[in-house]
């Protein structure tokens, strides 16, 4: 016999000594597993902390860009007495859109565009409100905006919400209605689901938060059969019914858009923002969908980036099966907890 079955087979005979081979077992197997705590350190350490002379990528300079000038577009909706805001990131501002012409990218950008509207608004802003008498920012940012093409007046800049309009449009009723109505599918017919489908269900969820503005989000929509199923065969929770779904959706969010330790849990927190509209957004021009867990191992991980030719800075927070519901899907009826265990008023 083999001495591990004949180790096995004396563990058995004692309960006690069962039940402690067992836990021993679970013991090292959870601090094995810190080596996995370690992967996602290393990968998101090395994504927030770009290097001071490191030259920024597109997608790196409109992080930094939206994270600078949000301040602005913040600072100009603020009640009370007004004050001179903005001394602390103007330079920065500039300096980002200086580095983004000299490394030649679109000035069209709506990213730069924005930064641009922003500024002129705090230009404009400054000066109605007598807040820079001494043109300590006000030079910086007009001998700026003088070598700008001036942003459209349709981009106005800070907007009055409609609230009022917005509550008619969705009554809580019908919000509720479409919770109800989401739910995860496992069953899906072979019909092809379009990409202008898709586009416009994207499109849409780009409106969920995200944390100053950066947006973090990337999706992509794969429907090429191999690489759907190679995808799949990476994921643990799609056995059964993954094969069915037309179309497969990995939701990234890109770990490079955050800057410092204390961000360090944002890619999934917007990630999870973003997704949950995508699936509305879905949901409501007809689809089914079911999420499905990025709970992988790092060896995983890195196929499936090696799969999507992406870097790991761009955290996959999960897949999502999409396809059009076979009629008398069934799905469980996965009871919700009792609202007092979810809500607490203090
Ligand atoms: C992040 C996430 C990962 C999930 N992963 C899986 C999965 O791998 N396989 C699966 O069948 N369902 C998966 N689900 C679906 C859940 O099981 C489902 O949302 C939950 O049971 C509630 O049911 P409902 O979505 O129908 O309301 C996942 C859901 C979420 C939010």
């Amino acid at each position: 016999m083999h001495p591990k079955e004949y180790l096995r087979q004396k563990l058995r005979a004692c309960d006690t000594c069962y039940a402690r081979y067992v836990a021993i077992k679970y013991r090292i197997l959870s601090l094995l597993s810190l080596r996995y705590f370690f992967y996602d350190l290393w990968i998101v350490h090395q994504s927030m902390f770009w290097g001071a002379n490191s030259h920024l990528s597109l997608s790196q300079l409109r992080a930094k860009l939206l994270f600078y000038y949000h301040k602005i577009e913040k600072g100009l909706c603020m009640p009370g007495r007004q004050r001179l805001f903005g001394i602390e990131v103007i330079p920065q501002i500039l300096q980002i859109l200086e580095s983004w012409k000299q490394s030649g990218f679109s000035t069209n950008d709506p990213v730069y565009l924005g930064a641009i509207n922003s500024l002129q608004a705090y230009a404009t802003h400054l000066q109605a409100e007598n807040l820079d008498p001494e043109n300590k920012i006000l030079s910086k940012v007009s001998i700026y905006l003088r070598a700008e093409t001036p942003v459209e007046a349709n981009a106005d800049t800070p907007i009055i919400v409609q609230r009022d309009q917005l509550t008619e449009a969705v009554s809580f009723s019908n919000l509720r209605h479409l919770y109800l109505a989401r739910r995860s599918a496992r069953n899906f017919d072979n019909r092809p689901v379009a990409n202008e489908v898709v586009a416009r269900a994207v499109e849409a969820a780009q409106l969920s938060p995200s944390a100053c503005n950066r947006q973090p989000c990337k999706v992509f929509a794969i429907s090429d059969e191999k690489l759907r199923v190679s995808l799949l065969s990476h994921q643990n929770g799609n056995a059964g019914f993954g094969h069915l779904a037309p179309l497969l959706l990995v939701v990234t969010a890109n770990a490079d858009h955050f800057f410092g330790a204390i961000e360090r849990n944002q890619p999934y927190i917007d990630g999870g923002l973003f997704t949950m509209s995508l699936l509305y957004a879905l949901q409501v021009q007809g689809l089914a969908t079911c999420c499905l867990n990025w709970c992988v191992t790092p060896k995983t991980d890195i196929a499936a980036h090696k799969l999507l030719d992406i870097p790991k800075s761009q955290k996959i927070i999960m897949y999502i099966a999409v396809g059009y519901a076979q009629k008398q899907t069934k799905v469980p009826r996965s009871h919700r907890k009792a609202l007092n265990d979810v809500l607490e008023f203090k």
